[in-house]
């Protein structure tokens, strides 16, 4: 029988890698209608080799309404058109794999879009086939017009929403046109297994797995323990004035981690993996990788985004995930993605600040996550929450304009739209994401102009040289 870790003594491929977070959307648009699509991503592999990044994470291109850009898939077998075709996603495998390069895709198994078929199918009515495939319950007597329990959204609010035609309600981990899928049904989990399957068998190296931390809910529906926490944050994910031990990090949640870790394990030439989206402290987190290192081979850990860029702070958060994480575990190193806000500001727009803290990145143990861009110091773009097309901004509307930065220097991007920015590959028009033409989804960042790939390129000096000079290190001497 093949060893358990393939490589004997030789570091399994993917503690080694270096992971580059594309937004698809954002990123590089082929076909000209102002949306990133897959041909632009192969169009701009050659970059990313260049650069020296090892493997690619895809935030979703499934069919989907787009309400929450891809985050709210209506069909995981299809591509959605403004992405590109099937066709394309082959493609876009076979020219990474070609130049050695991975592909981690954005699986997102806690929840579906409103517009799937099966939620389409279990709002039909109360006795659907499909009904049992999400959380459904009755309210609180006597009208049942209050919601079941007191259950929270991740984003503060009651997860529980109210549907008049059936008169029961669902729940959603996060926004109300995500409805949680009910992993309690066997059918349901054997289907996102299939999904899982699919892809992995397509040749996906790897998957990034969206609110995993969500997917089990306690089958008691009793209601949270109350806190004194108003609001969660990276290192304890309890907040809004109560723990929410019912919906979160349970129990059957870190069991299913090794489940889905030996789905995983059938696919082995390669061997792929799976980084979970956890929130908490790094010794609750390691929970998901199993005590025999059986679970989710990697989790994030976000306490990177918040901690202070001090001397001091730095080494305390290294000791402290070197300590958690020993070998064969391995940390994880992330200093933004499309919910962040984008870290130059934490560096005080410094490129050379910057340059200390990709060193860092880039040189501790670990795996290091890029977020596009990050390798020319992108920043974010400050757009007003109602002109915002996240939907987050929607929902946080009524925060008053002048108490949006402090929410931002706190972590916190009340419109998302901020940091996805398209990427700034010149110092033309539309900063080179799309032809001329063509109007990008999202304003291009004013400062393109001087802050772009082309710009930095031939510059030895430039944040982007350093990048390529950081991960040139690390292959060598990895
Ligand atoms: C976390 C993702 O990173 C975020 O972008 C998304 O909106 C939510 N999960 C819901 O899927």
């Amino acid at each position: 029988m093949a060893p358990r870790d393939a490589a004997e003594g030789a570091t399994r491929w993917w503690k080694r890698t270096t992971v580059y977070q594309i937004y698809p959307r954002s990123f590089a648009d082929q076909n000209g209608d102002g949306v990133g699509d897959l041909r632009g991503v192969i169009g701009k592999l050659d970059y990313l080799a260049w650069l020296g990044v090892e493997t690619l994470w895809l935030s979703p291109f499934w069919e989907s309404p787009q309400a929450d850009f891809g985050y709210d898939v209506s069909d995981h077998y299809a591509i959605a058109p403004e992405y590109g075709t099937f066709d394309d996603f082959r493609a876009l495998v076979r020219a990474a794999h070609a130049r050695g390069m991975k592909i981690v895709f954005d699986m997102v198994l806690n929840h579906t879009s409103e517009r799937h078929p099966w939620f389409l199918d279990a709002r039909a009515s109360r006795d659907a086939p499909r009904r049992d495939f999400y959380i459904w319950r009755d309210g609180k007597k006597p009208h049942g017009k209050a919601p079941p329990n007191n259950w929270r959204s991740m984003l503060g609010g009651s997860g529980w929403h109210w549907d008049e035609a059936s008169g029961q309600w669902y729940f959603a981990s996060f926004l109300g046109f995500q409805p949680d899928l009910n992993y309690r049904n066997p059918k349901v989990k054997a289907a996102m297994l299939d999904v899982v399957r699919f892809w992995l068998r397509e040749g996906v190296d790897g998957l990034r797995l969206d609110i995993f931390n969500a997917i089990f809910k306690d089958p008691s529906f009793g209601d949270n323990p109350f806190s004194w926490r108003p609001a969660p944050t990276e290192d304890d994910p309890h907040g809004y004035f109560q723990r929410h031990v019912h919906t979160i990090d349970h129990p059957d949640t870190i069991a299913f981690a090794r489940e889905l870790r030996r789905v995983v394990d059938e696919f082995r030439d390669p061997e792929r993996f799976l980084v979970g989206e956890v929130f908490g402290d790094a010794r609750t987190l390691r929970r998901y990788c199993g005590e025999a290192a059986d679970g989710l081979h990697l989790v994030f850990l976000f306490q990177t985004l918040r901690t202070r860029l001090s001397g001091p702070a730095v080494r305390a958060l290294v000791e402290e995930l070197e300590r958690e994480f020993p070998e064969p575990f391995s940390p994880t190193y992330v200093f933004g993605n499309h919910d962040r806000p984008r870290f130059i500001h934490r560096v005080d727009e410094s490129p050379e600040k910057a340059k200390l803290l990709a060193t860092l990145q880039l040189t501790v143990r670990g795996v290091p996550f890029i977020y596009y861009g990050e390798e020319i110091g992108m920043e974010n773009h400050s757009i007003p929450l109602h002109e915002g097309l996240d939907p987050i901004a929607a929902r946080f509307g009524w925060v008053p304009s002048f108490l949006v930065p402090a929410f931002r220097a706190r972590g916190i991007l009340l419109n998302r739209d901020e940091c996805r920015a398209p990427m700034q590959w010149d110092g033309s028009r539309h900063a080179g994401f799309c032809p001329e033409t063509a109007r990008p989804w999202l304003p291009v960042h004013p400062r393109a102009r001087g802050t772009n790939v082309g710009a930095q390129r031939d510059d030895p000096r430039s944040l982007l040289r350093c990048y390529r000079a950081l991960l040139a290190l690390r292959r060598e001497l990895a």
